[in-house]
C-alpha cells in the first residue's frame, strides 16, 4: 500500500494538523504518568517545524463518555510536551469552535498548539464528515502519526484523509514498516515470543506468524491453557476452558509446518494471586491444587534463551508472567534482557504489557524497535488493514 510521506510534503509557511496518539496514562496528580507516546512523536513534530511549519497537534485521551471530563484533559500533555520539545506549546480548551479556529489562525511557523481531547466530540468516535471537516479547517496539511490509533476509523484518523493534502508521519512510517517487514521479509530464523492473558485475543496473530516463523515460544497465562489442552492439571490457573481445541489445533499445526514450539517445562505457582502471595517452583505435572500458575519457571527460561539466541528475529509480544508483581517478573525480565542483551537479533516488542515491562527494565534503548501501538500493532500482525493507514493510502 502505497502511503505518502511527511517528507513528501511541502510544508514551509502551512499549517500542519498533526494526529498524535497522547493517550497516556495520567498520574493521580494529574501529571503525564509515561512519556513515551510522547517522545516517540518528536521526530514528526520537529521535522515539521525545522521545515518552517506551525504544528497543530490532536489526539484522544482514554475513553470519555461522549462529553468533556476534566480528569481526561489533554491539558497536562500540553505541559509536559513543552518540556520535551523545549519550546512552549499552546493548548486550545476545545479542539473545534471558534476559539480554536482563532488559535490555529494565530499561530506562527515554528509554534505548536495541541487540541483538547478529540473524544469530547461523540462525532470523532462515529468518522463523522461534518466534524473532520472542522478539524480539517484549522490546517493546510494533514499528517497521521498516531499509529496506536491507526486500527479506529475515527474522524481524526480516516475521514480527514480525504479533506486534506495527506501523509504518514515518521512514527506511523517506521511502525508500518517494521511491523509488515515482519510479515513480508523477516530475517531467518525467526521467533515469536507469545504470552498475555488469552489466545482469543491471540488467535489471530499466532495464526499469521505460524506460516512464518520458526520458534514459537508460548508463556503468560495463555499457556496455561496450551497446558491444560496436554492433559496437565493447572490448578486454579486462568484457563480458557473454550479455547482448548484451538490450543491443540495451534499445536498441530505448529508441529506440521515444522515450527519449534517452547511451552513451559516447569513454573512458579502461587497459593493466591497477590504480589506476597506464597510461592513454588514445580514442573508443570506437579502444579498443586488450588494454586495458581503466575510465572515460567527458571528451567523453561532456559530452554527459551538457548531458541532465541539461534534467532535473527524475534518478535515479542504479552508477558510471560504476572510481571506487575515482582516475584512472578523473572519470566519475563529475562526475556527482556535476552532480547536487549544481544546486538544480532532483529528485536520487536509490541503490545502495552511487554512494552511496559521492557521500559520498567530500562532496555527499551536496546531493543530494535519498541511499538507504541497496542491494539494497533496486533492487528497489523493479524494481516488486517489499519483504517488509519488506508485512508493515507486513498488520499
Ligand atoms: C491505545 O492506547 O491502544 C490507543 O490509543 C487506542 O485507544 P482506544 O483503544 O481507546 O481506541
Amino acid at each position: 500500500m502505497a502511503i505518502r510521506s511527511v517528507r513528501d510534503l511541502d510544508i514551509a509557511g502551512k499549517r500542519v494538523l498533526v494526529r498524535v496518539d497522547f493517550n497516556v496514562p495520567l498520574l493521580p496528580d494529574g501529571s503525564v504518568g509515561d512519556d513515551t507516546r510522547l517522545r516517540a512523536s518528536l521526530p514528526t513534530i520537529r521535522y515539521l517545524l525545522e521545515q518552517g511549519a506551525a504544528v497543530i497537534s490532536m489526539s484522544h485521551l482514554g475513553r470519555p463518555k461522549g462529553g468533556p471530563d476534566p480528569k481526561l484533559s489533554l491539558r497536562p500533555v500540553a505541559a509536559r510536551l513543552a518540556e520535551l520539545l523545549g519550546q512552549p506549546v499552546q493548548f486550545a480548551p476545545d479542539c473545534v469552535g471558534a476559539e480554536t479556529v482563532a488559535l490555529a489562525r494565530s499561530l506562527r511557523p515554528g509554534q505548536v498548539l495541541l487540541l483538547e481531547n478529540l473524544r469530547f466530540h461523540p462525532e470523532e468516535e462515529r468518522n463523522d464528515p461534518a466534524f473532520a471537516q472542522q478539524l480539517a479547517a484549522l490546517a493546510d496539511l494533514y499528517v497521521n502519526d498516531a499509529f496506536g490509533a491507526a486500527h479506529r476509523a475515527h474522524a481524526s484518523t480516516a475521514a480527514i484523509a480525504r479533506l486534506l493534502p495527506s501523509a504518514a508521519g515518521l512514527l506511523m512510517q517506521r511502525e508500518i514498516e517494521v511491523l509488515s517487514g515482519l510479515l513480508e521479509a523477516p530475517k531467518k530464523p525467526f521467533g515469536a515470543i507469545i504470552g498475555g492473558a488469552k489466545i482469543s485475543s491471540k488467535i489471530g496473530v499466532l495464526e499469521q506468524l505460524l506460516a512464518r516463523i520458526d520458534l514459537l515460544v508460548l508463556g503468560g497465562a495463555m499457556a496455561n491453557t496450551f497446558l491444560k489442552a496436554q492433559g496437565y492439571a493447572v490448578g486454579a490457573s486462568l484457563v480458557e476452558d473454550g479455547q482448548l481445541a484451538v490450543a491443540r489445533q495451534t499445536l498441530l499445526t505448529a508441529e506440521q509446518r515444522g515450527v519449534q514450539v517452547i511451552l513451559p517445562v516447569d513454573v512458579v505457582i502461587a497459593d493466591r494471586f497477590a504480589a506476597d502471595a506464597a510461592l513454588q517452583v514445580v514442573a508443570v505435572d506437579g502444579i498443586l491444587p488450588g494454586w495458581t500458575v503466575l510465572d515460567v519457571g527458571p528451567q523453561t527460561v532456559e530452554r527459551i534463551r538457548q531458541a532465541v539466541a539461534r534467532c535473527a528475529t524475534v518478535l515479542w509480544n504479552g508477558p510471560l508472567g504476572m510481571f506487575e508483581f515482582p516475584a512472578f517478573a523473572g519470566g519475563t525480565l529475562a526475556v527482556a534482557h535476552m532480547l536487549a542483551d544481544n546486538p544480532d537479533i532483529v528485536s520487536v516488542v509490541g503490545g502495552g504489557e511487554s512494552v511496559a515491562a521492557v521500559e520498567q527494565a530500562g532496555l527499551s534503548d536496546r531493543i530494535t524497535h519498541v511499538s507504541t501501538g497496542g491494539g494497533a500493532s496486533l492487528e497489523l500482525l493479524e494481516g488486517k488493514t489499519l483504517p488509519g493507514v488506508a485512508a493515507l493510502a486513498q488520499a
